[in-house]
């Protein structure tokens, strides 16, 4: 299968035959352009990267992998094909046929999921601007900039939904998306755990891995919506999440790996001494990005997210799968609640609890990868476990955000959580010693001495393989 660079806006919506929206993007475009050489990432312009670029939404469309500049990479538009005759699976409208158009009474409910969603792409994009300067290796270096180009494409998926179908708002909210920043005070991104930095390539392997993570659940349930466009843009855009998420949690199993090695051939517990990252560390950093994770969630108990799922907007994950009546008018689920200074689960409205229900589905997921991590700490002969921290802790959004709790679940007293959360999270010192090992590594094959090697390459190339070429 070949592939046309000089396309303007590679397609499967047939922009051809829509003038007026094809005028509307390319003038949308030059903007896109302009936010990536500023905000993407740092003087990268002139590399070749090994990517894999999406020339069609099939499963051989996958397959095309080619050293690429990343300002000419295909960001286009691909919505996964139309299923025959699908219908809303929830919801008042549950029965009825989807809709192709948005329908007038749910335009500011669907403009602003579509927004929130669109604004986390390009924010992560710029904050992980600066780690190619710092790669453990070439082989890391091309999957963060695949990560990249690919959350690129997920900001030109968002902002043709809002040309296409919102109209004048729909243009200013996709010019909205290029005007604010991550971590900018005037005008920063509209969820916080996307105002954080990312210092770090360990910080960057827990965003993949936690971030990303939020980002599956969220395109899962919004891939469920009764507004078919939507629906089929992020059912595409979760076959890219697939690719982020690995990056997070094989990179975190390197660094543990590697850690493992550095204790046992040093006979240490302190990976430090040997220029490795230690595990409490590691713990420390994943504490940090689950807890800001779980606020992407929102409130346990939330009217708009019952709105969103009885108006067919927002469904739940793998909505067909559960067993219910998709409807939820009379169903209850059960909400953490503190009574006195315990953590206890009430029966609530499961319509009002659709947030938590998605938040638990997270944290199952999440643990699927403490799991395999453990399992390279025990295989090492280690005596320590990496745990993710009780929903509790450090929370900012919701019944827990203005009390606090220890990664245990054991509520404290605010003067207690000042004096403890050097324990608990990372401290200037600790991103300072993790910095210090953020040193580029660009010889073909070699690593950083903080990480292990990946068990295999990119599309079966060697590790060895000039993934990026700098010129
Ligand atoms: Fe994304
Ligand atoms: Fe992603």
């Amino acid at each position: 299968m070949s592939i046309d660079y000089s396309e303007k806006i590679p397609n499967n919506v047939n922009l051809n035959d829509d003038r007026r929206l094809q005028r509307a993007l390319e003038k949308w475009q030059p903007g896109y352009l302009q936010w990536w050489n500023e905000l993407g990432p740092d003087n990268s312009t002139s590399y070749d990267v090994y990517l894999r670029t999406a020339v069609s939404v099939d499963a051989k469309g996958w397959a095309h992998f080619d050293h690429v500049k990343m300002p000419d990479y295909r960001w286009g538009i691909f919505l996964a094909p139309v299923e025959g005759e699908r219908v809303i699976n929830f919801g008042q409208h549950k029965g009825e046929p989807v809709w192709q158009d948005v329908p007038g009474e749910y335009r500011a409910e669907l403009r602003r999921l579509i927004v929130t969603q669109g604004d986390t792409e390009p924010a992560s994009v710029e904050q992980q601007r600066l780690l190619g300067k710092t790669c453990p290796s070439l082989y890391d270096l091309r999957n963060l900039f695949q990560v990249n180009v690919e959350e690129g494409r997920h900001l030109w998926a968002m902002v043709y939904l809002l040309h296409a179908h919102f109209g004048r708002d729909g243009r200013e909210e996709a010019e909205a998306m290029l005007e604010r920043h991550s971590g900018d005070l005037d005008k920063p991104r509209i969820l916080q755990a996307f105002n954080e930095k990312t210092p770090d390539w360990l910080a960057f392997f827990m965003f993949t891995y936690f971030q990303d993570r939020d980002g599956k659940y969220q395109l899962a349930s919004l891939a469920e919506s009764g507004f078919d466009p939507l629906a089929r843009s992020c059912r595409f855009m979760l076959t890219e999440e697939a690719h982020h998420m690995f990056v997070g949690e094989s990179g975190v199993s390197r660094v543990v790996q590697r850690t493992c090695e550095l204790m046992n051939e040093n006979k240490t517990d302190n990976a430090r001494t040997a220029g490795g990252i230690d595990l409490q560390t590691i713990q420390k950093y994943i504490n940090f990005h689950f807890s800001i994770c779980l606020d992407l969630f929102g409130q346990e108990l939330s009217t708009n997210a019952a709105n969103y799922y009885t108006q067919g907007l927002k469904g739940r994950f793998l909505e067909t799968r559960i067993d219910d009546d998709h409807l939820l008018a009379d169903a209850a689920y059960q909400v953490p609640e503190i009574k006195g200074d315990e953590v206890v689960f009430t029966d609530a409205s499961a319509l009002n609890a659709i947030n938590e229900r998605l938040r638990n589905d997270y944290i199952q997921d999440s643990q699927r990868g403490m799991d395999r991590w453990n399992k390279i700490i025990r295989d090492a002969g280690i005596d320590f476990e990496l745990t993710l921290p009780h929903r509790s802790f450090n929370r900012g959004i919701g019944t827990f955000a203005d009390v606090h709790f220890t990664p245990e679940g054991q509520k404290i007293s605010g003067e207690e959580f000042e004096a403890r959360k050097v324990e608990w999270l990372p401290t200037d010192e600790d991103f300072a010693y993790v910095s210090s090992l953020m040193v580029a590594v660009t010889e073909p094959g070699k690593m950083a001495n903080w990480v292990a090697a990946p068990k295999r390459g990119i599309n079966n190339q060697p590790i060895d393989f000039e993934y990026v070429r700098f010129n």
